[in-house]
């Protein structure tokens, strides 16, 4: 059942465009292949893998005076989160006069393409890389492949592609650039609401994007207000983020809820604030922003989020989508339980008002994709005390680098005491059925010195303190295995570091 009086409204192309008509899990791949005949991006997975569908979305900047592009796979967005925002698509970035975007000029000269299939993809990515530089340096080796992590191809082979990203690099950045004055203005123009509407009696108005004759809605609020005031009325409805998880139900389990609440716009959720003592990450921001905003403090744990997906995911998806999620291989619980983090909880209260609570990341699963939430609530933001002199380390163990869901994920943060690792925190995903805190490993390393922890203990207590359960990632004796030596290489490094700074025979 489609909608007729509701349109989702974008800039493409120098033009605002108006879609009608359409379902509200509509995806923007469908759309832009079967509605608009942008052919060029192509479906390949329809599951976020492949990268065959990567196309720019574009925001208003904080500044508001450039669009901030970023790669995302169309297969696994809706339609309906685009209204207020732009679309650029391969064929957009053909000019005017008929010349071509640098990346693509590269990739004929190096012979960057065979069967063509991943092409437009690869391509896209490459222009968000271009226009990320700027002015600024030209990218590393490793930063054009971390920039083509979530792009595969199967015939030409890597090295010319990656060939003509460096070339792409050193075209001028006016060349690269896909600020444009036009589509600046029409952005400004459609821009969603930031204010909530009330109607005459003062009640608020949650005005949906997409209302199909049934009754279906999606609705796209500006204010947490607007949230709890919809979830409340809704309690059904889907809390959409990032939907690189509601993407997959979407288009593998064809599910089509009645009600979706898209979060993306509201600024109060996306907001990552560091203050003299803690961090403060809203449930909405995407793990990109997570990650720039941890690297410098928290290095470890913004290298597992580098290898999170790629980054046409990581540009969506948020953070609290991932706790939310409850998967037992979610990455960034692990991290998250060793930095002791609480997250807020926000709902409509019975009196009509906005009600918080508090809750440890340890006490919110209370099952296999189970949590505390109650009805109509929804995660607002996650903290956690910035580390000081505590030690903190994390790594993730997957079979290819990126792009790859976790055999286990671990963390671990400690005090230093004379030596002694003491107040020891300790969490892994992909052992238990959600990620949690190793609770009897910490009691046996608590106390110790680095050099009296060895692999036989830890064997012993990880082989009586959890279920032995062969997984699809990765059987249990490998898992053991791994969690056992990513504590030693945690604590080893410790124990080199105490050792070059002359403490180690303390
Ligand atoms: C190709 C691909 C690669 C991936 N790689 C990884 C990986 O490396 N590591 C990993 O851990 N995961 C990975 N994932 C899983 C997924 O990307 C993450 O779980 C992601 O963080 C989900 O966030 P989202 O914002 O996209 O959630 P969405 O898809 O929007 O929502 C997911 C669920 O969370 C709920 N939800 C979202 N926000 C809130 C909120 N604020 N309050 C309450 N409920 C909420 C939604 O209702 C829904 O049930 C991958 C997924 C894909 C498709
Ligand atoms: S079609 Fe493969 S990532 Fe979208
Ligand atoms: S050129 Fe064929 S998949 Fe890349």
């Amino acid at each position: 059942m489609s909608s007729d009086i509701y349109a989702v409204r974008f800039v493409l192309d120098g033009q605002i465009h108006h879609a009608r008509g359409e379902r509200r899990t509509t995806t923007v791949l469908d759309y832009l292949r079967d509605k608009l005949h942008r052919t060029g991006t192509k479906e390949g997975c329809a599951e976020g893998d492949c990268g065959a569908c990567v196309v720019l979305v574009g925001e208003l900047a904080g500044d508001g005076q450039r669009i901030d592009w970023k790669p995302v796979n169309a297969c696994l967005q809706m339609l309906p989160t685009l209204d207020g925002k732009a679309v650029k698509t391969v064929e957009s970035l053909r000019r005017a006069d008929g010349s071509h975007h640098p990346a693509q000029r590269a990739m004929v000269e190096h012979h960057g393409s065979q069967c063509g299939f991943c092409t437009p993809g690869i391509v896209m990515s490459l222009a968000a890389l271009g226009e990320q530089q700027g002015e600024g340096a030209p990218p590393t080796r490793a930063q054009v492949t971390d920039a083509l992590a979530g792009n595969l191809c199967r015939c030409t082979g890597y090295r010319p592609i990656i060939d003509a990203a460096l070339q792409a690099a050193a075209a001028p950045a006016a060349e690269r650039s896909l600020q444009d004055a036009t589509e600046l203005a029409l952005l400004r123009e459609i821009a969603r609401p930031a204010q909530p509407s009330y109607n005459l009696d003062g009640e608020l108005v949650v005005q949906p994007v997409v209302r199909t004759r049934k009754g279906s809605e999606f609705v796209s609020p500006a204010t947490l207000e607007e949230l709890s005031a919809y979830l409340a009325e809704h309690p059904e409805a889907i809390v959409l983020a990032g939907s690189t998880e509601f993407g997959l139900a979407v288009n593998k389990r064809y599910e089509r809820p009645p009600y979706i609440a898209y979060v993306g716009g509201i600024a109060a959720l996306r907001g990552i604030e560091c203050g003299p003592r803690s961090w403060r990450i809203g449930a909405a921001a995407p793990l990109e922003a997570v990650m720039q905003a941890l690297r410098g403090e928290l290095p470890e744990f913004a290298e597992v989020l580098r290898r999170f997906g790629s980054p046409p995911i990581r540009s969506t998806a948020t953070l609290g989508g991932n706790i939310a999620n409850g998967s037992p291989i979610g990455d960034s619980m692990p991290c998250l339980l060793a930095l002791d983090a609480t997250l807020t909880l926000r709902r409509r209260g019975a009196r009509g008002k906005d009600e918080t609570r508090r809750v440890e990341l340890q006490a919110f699963y209370t099952g296999q994709k189970r949590t505390v939430l109650q009805s109509g609530e929804y995660i607002e933001a996650v903290e956690f005390s910035r580390p000081g002199p505590r030690q903190f380390r994390a790594h993730k163990i997957s079979k290819r680098f990126e792009q790859d869901i976790s055999a286990t994920c671990a963390a671990m943060s400690w005090c230093d005491d004379g030596g002694r690792l003491t107040d020891v925190r300790l969490a892994y995903n992909g052992l238990t059925p959600f990620p949690a805190r190793a609770r009897e490993l910490e009691a046996a390393i608590e106390g110790r010195r680095p050099d009296e922890l060895d692999a036989a203990t830890l064997d012993d207590v990880i082989a009586r303190s959890y279920t032995h359960r062969d997984g699809l990632r990765a059987t249990w004796a490998y898992r053991a295995l791994v969690a056992r030596n990513l504590v030693l290489r945690f604590v080893q490094h410790e124990a080199a570091a105490l050792a070059a700074a002359g403490t180690g025979e303390r």
